[in-house]
């Protein structure tokens, strides 16, 4: 798939498998190694590249035959705030209606206010808490916006 964004070409490709995920990436969007390691064999990871430079991920996980999930989505730090990410986000919609999906997640963290601002923008709604799933589940506290990261925000959308 190809797309224009701030006036360069993106080439967005499967991972060939042979080569090591781009855990660099994957890690700004997830600091828990062994949380990637675990959705990455079932899912499908794409790269973002303009020419020879990796600009961005994006991981769908299959949870059943009607619906997949965005496990992990990220833009290089430079990178970001320029659209790219909507643009993946706009990818992963078409992708998964390609694949005949009927739904697609998207799940983060009650303090990534400006993700939560951004799949709703995108078209996703809130469908479900996971109360303490990141005390649960990460050895480390995380913080942002002056907020622990506690509770997993699950947004859905409807692919029509
Ligand atoms: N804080 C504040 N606002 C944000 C943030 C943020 N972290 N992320 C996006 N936005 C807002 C932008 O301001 C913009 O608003 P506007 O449309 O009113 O101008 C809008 O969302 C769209 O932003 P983009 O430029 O398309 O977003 P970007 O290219 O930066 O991609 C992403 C968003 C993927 C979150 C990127 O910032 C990133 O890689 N962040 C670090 C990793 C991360 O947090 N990944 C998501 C974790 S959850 C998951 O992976 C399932």
């Amino acid at each position: 798939m190809k797309f224009e964004w701030q006036g360069r070409e993106i080439t967005l490709t499967i991972k060939d498998p042979s080569l090591p995920p781009p855990y660099d990436l994957l890690e700004l969007a997830d600091p828990s190694r062994k949380m990637i390691n675990a959705y990455l064999p079932m899912s499908s990871i794409y790269l973002a590249h303009h020419r020879d430079s990796l600009l961005g991920v994006l991981v769908i996980y299959p949870i059943d035959k009607e619906m997949a999930e965005i496990k992990n989505i990220a833009i290089k730090a430079s990178e970001q705030g320029k659209g790219l990410g909507s643009q993946l986000l706009k990818s992963a919609i078409q992708i998964s209606r390609e694949r005949g999906l009927q739904k697609l997640r998207i799940g983060t963290a009650n303090s990534s206010l400006g993700q939560l601002y951004l799949y709703q923008k995108m078209g996703f709604d809130l469908v479900e808490i996971i109360p303490n799933f990141f005390k649960d589940n990460y050895a480390t506290a995380i913080f942002e916006n002056g907020l622990e990261a506690r509770h997993m925000l699950v947004l859905e959308q409807t692919l029509t």
